[in-house]
C-alpha cells in the first residue's frame, strides 16, 4: 500500500481514502455501480472479506477501493444540470465541497434539482449570449470566482437529413457547440485573472463516429471536439485545460431513442449496457483536479466501449 501523509495525500499529492477510513457524508466517489446510484447514501466503512468493496488482499495490502476528490473552495458552473448527466455531475461537485451551479433552460427543474443536492440553480438558455453571460456574472458576484465549467447542456432533434428543417439544424448547433462556446468565452476572462481553470465539454460517440437521423447532433458533437481542441492550444498559457468527455449513460435523452434504435445500440455496447449518469462523475473529476494541469486537449470516451 501507499503511504499517505497526514492529509491522506499519495506520492503524486491525490487525496486518497481508505474505504475503512472514510466518514459518513465526505465526497465519496464509488467506482461500482450500485454504489455510485447511492451517491446520497455513502458506503459504510467495511473490513469484512466477503464484501465485494473490499475483497480480501494479498498479506501486508489493503486495497484501496474508494478515491476521494477535494473540491472545496472551487466554483463550478454545470450546464444542462436539471437532471440526467448533469445533475449526477452537481451532485458529485458538491459533495466534493464546491460551490455549485446548474444552468438549465428548465426553470422548474433546475430550482428543484438545486435544491435537492444543495446546489444554485440558474434559469439560462445556453444559446443566448445575454443568459450566458449574466449566468456568469452572478456566479462570480456570488462566490467571487469561476474554477470549472462543465459544457453539457443538450437536445436532439432526430431526422434523417432530408427531412431536418433549417430550425432543427440551426437550434441543436446553437445549444451544443454555440452553448460550449459561450459559457467558456465568458468564463476566460476569470479563468486569466485568477491563473488557471478547467473546461469539461460533452461530445459524443456520434460526433466521433457519425449515425444515422443525427446529421445536426453529429456536426454539433464534432464541432465540439475541433472547439475542445483549439480551446487547449489558446487557453494553455493561461493555466486552463480544456478537455471532452464522450459519454454512454442511460438518461431522459436515451429514453427518448425508440425501442428498437435503443436495443440495437445496447447490443453494440461491449459492457452489454448502457452506463448510469453517475458513473461518468470519476472522468470529470480527474479532468476537474489539479491532478489533470497537464491534460489538456483529450476527448475521454466513458462509454461501456462502444467507441471502440
Ligand atoms: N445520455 C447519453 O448516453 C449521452 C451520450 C452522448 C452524449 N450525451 C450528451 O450528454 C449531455 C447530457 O445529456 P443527458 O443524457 O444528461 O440529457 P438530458 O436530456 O437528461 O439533460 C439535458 C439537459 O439540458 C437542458 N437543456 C436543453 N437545452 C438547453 C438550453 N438551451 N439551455 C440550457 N439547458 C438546456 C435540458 O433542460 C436538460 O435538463 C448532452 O450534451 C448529450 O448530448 C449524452
Amino acid at each position: 500500500m501507499e503511504e499517505l501523509d497526514a492529509a491522506g495525500r499519495d506520492a503524486i499529492g491525490q487525496i486518497v481514502t481508505l474505504a475503512a477510513e472514510e466518514g459518513p457524508g465526505g465526497p465519496l466517489l464509488d467506482y461500482c455501480r450500485p454504489c455510485a446510484r447511492a451517491a446520497a447514501t455513502p458506503m459504510p466503512p467495511s473490513s469484512n472479506s466477503s464484501d465485494p468493496h473490499n475483497p480480501p488482499t494479498r498479506k501486508g495490502m489493503t486495497r484501496m477501493s474508494t478515491l476521494t476528490f477535494d473540491f472545496t473552495g472551487r466554483t463550478v458552473a454545470i450546464t444542462g444540470g436539471a437532471r440526467g448527466i448533469g445533475l449526477e455531475l452537481g451532485r458529485f461537485f458538491v459533495r466534493a465541497g464546491a460551490d455549485v451551479f446548474l444552468i438549465d433552460l428548465d426553470e422548474d427543474e433546475v430550482g428543484k434539482a438545486a435544491a435537492e443536492i444543495g446546489a444554485r440553480g440558474l434559469h439560462a438558455d445556453v444559446s443566448s449570449t445575454a443568459d450566458i453571460d449574466s449566468c456568469v456574472e452572478r456566479i462570480v458576484a456570488d462566490t467571487g470566482r469561476i474554477d470549472i465549467v462543465v459544457n453539457n447542456a443538450g437536445i436532439l432533434r432526430d431526422k434523417v437529413l432530408w427531412k431536418l428543417s433549417d430550425e432543427d439544424w440551426e437550434q441543436v448547433l446553437a445549444i451544443h457547440a454555440g452553448g460550449t462556446f459561450r459559457l467558456t468565452r465568458a468564463a476566460v476572462p476569470h479563468f486569466r485573472a485568477q491563473g488557471g481553470g478547467r473546461v469539461i465539454n460533452v461530445t459524443s460517440y456520434t460526433g466521433l463516429h457519425g449515425n444515422t437521423g443525427q446529421a445536426n447532433y453529429a456536426t454539433a458533437k464534432a464541432g465540439i471536439i475541433g472547439f475542445t481542441k483549439t480551446a487547449a492550444k489558446e487557453l494553455a498559457r493561461f493555466g486552463v485545460t480544456v478537455n471532452a468527455i464522450s459519454p454512454n449513460a442511460e438518461t431522459r435523452m436515451v429514453a427518448s431513442i425508440p425501442e428498437d434504435k435503443k436495443a440495437e445500440l445496447a447490443a453494440a455496447i461491449p459492457m452489454g449496457r448502457f452506463g448510469d449518469p453517475s458513473e461518468m462523475c470519476a472522468a470529470v473529476a480527474f479532468l476537474a483536479s489539479d491532478e489533470a494541469a497537464y491534460t489538456t486537449g483529450v476527448v475521454l470516451p466513458v462509454d461501456g466501449g462502444i467507441s471502440i
